[in-house]
């Protein structure tokens, strides 16, 4: 703690929240820098969100992730909305700009970082096949869109809502919503698959969100799910010679960006995947 006891707060707004890993990841990382901050979270129910968001003016706390059922609802209490939180339609981090509050979205520049870091892949070069379209393909989508990838391709169990997400990006990029029948012909010159739905996390753990036989090798396979680490589909992948990437980098980014947003100081990440791995 810092001389004289002040410390800057920071945290989560979400319900539940019980089980989150952020206040470990946060708290870990200021701590390993020597940062007067400390990350609470707190479960903040529907009704509330309102006065929940304007407490952060009066407490003059720094900023807030926030979460599920949150990410949309909260934008209206925001004096500002950053262009990426924007295309996404969602927020996960609210930075407290003296008393301007301005509303991000870390979770798909994140992913893409993570993406980027862990496979090597080149986005310019790959044609995308994400599987799903709410809440979390909207920003896997967008971020891919605007760091380069051209050509996406949307698969959703409800064809509508794949329709209405290729719609959203067309600006950006070449994208077009398909349907599972679809895939095999398609497959062929896909360089990277993303699993944005939930299917295959705990404790579902052997179900599979795409036909196996439709792996190959080479292929990147990502998953954002991190509880299991290795899913039935990366696993799957693994043993087809394809190169799995898994979700945990995709969480530990989207807090270090919103660790940046808040500190202005480079966030550690490795410190910050050690503590969640610790959890
Ligand atoms: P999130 O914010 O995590 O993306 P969401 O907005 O509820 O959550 O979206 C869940 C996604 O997973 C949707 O694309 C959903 O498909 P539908 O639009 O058809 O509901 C997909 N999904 C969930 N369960 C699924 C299942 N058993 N099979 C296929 N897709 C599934």
């Amino acid at each position: 703690m810092e001389k004289g006891g002040h410390l800057t707060l920071t945290g989560l707004f979400g319900h539940p929240v019980g089980h989150s890993r952020s206040p470990q990841m946060h708290n870990a990382a200021f701590a390993a820098l020597g940062l007067p901050y400390v990350y609470v979270a707190f479960d903040v129910h529907p009704d509330r969100l309102r006065t929940a968001a304007e407490s952060i003016r009066a407490l003059g706390i720094r900023g807030v992730n926030v979460t599920i059922p949150h990410k949309v609802e909260v934008m209206k209490y925001l004096d500002r909305i950053a262009p990426e939180a924007d295309m996404i339609g969602a927020v996960n981090t609210i930075v407290n700009e003296n008393g301007v509050l301005v509303g991000h979205n870390t979770d798909g520049s994140g992913y893409v970082r993570s993406l980027l870091e862990e496979t090597k892949l080149n986005l310019a070069d790959a044609k995308v096949l994400v599987l799903g379209a709410g809440g979390a393909a909207r920003a896997v989508v967008s971020a891919l869109a605007m760091k380069g990838a051209g050509d996406i391709l949307i698969v959703n169990r409800t064809r509508e809502k794949g329709d209405e997400l290729a719609r959203r990006i067309s600006s950006l990029c070449k994208a077009h919503s398909v349907t599972y029948d679809d895939l095999p012909e398609l497959m062929q010159d896909v360089r990277l698959v993303v699993n944005t739905t939930s299917v295959g996390m705990y404790p579902q753990i052997e179900e599979c969100p795409l036909d196996t036989s439709l792996l190959h090798e080479g292929l990147v396979v990502s998953d954002l799910i991190y509880n299991p680490l290795e899913t039935r589909l990366l696993r799957e992948a693994r043993l087809r010679g394809a190169i799995p990437h898994g979700g945990l980098g995709m969480f530990v980014y989207q807090g270090a960006e919103a660790f940046t947003l808040w500190t202005s100081v480079e966030a550690p990440v490795a410190i910050m995947r050690k503590a969640i791995k610790e959890k």
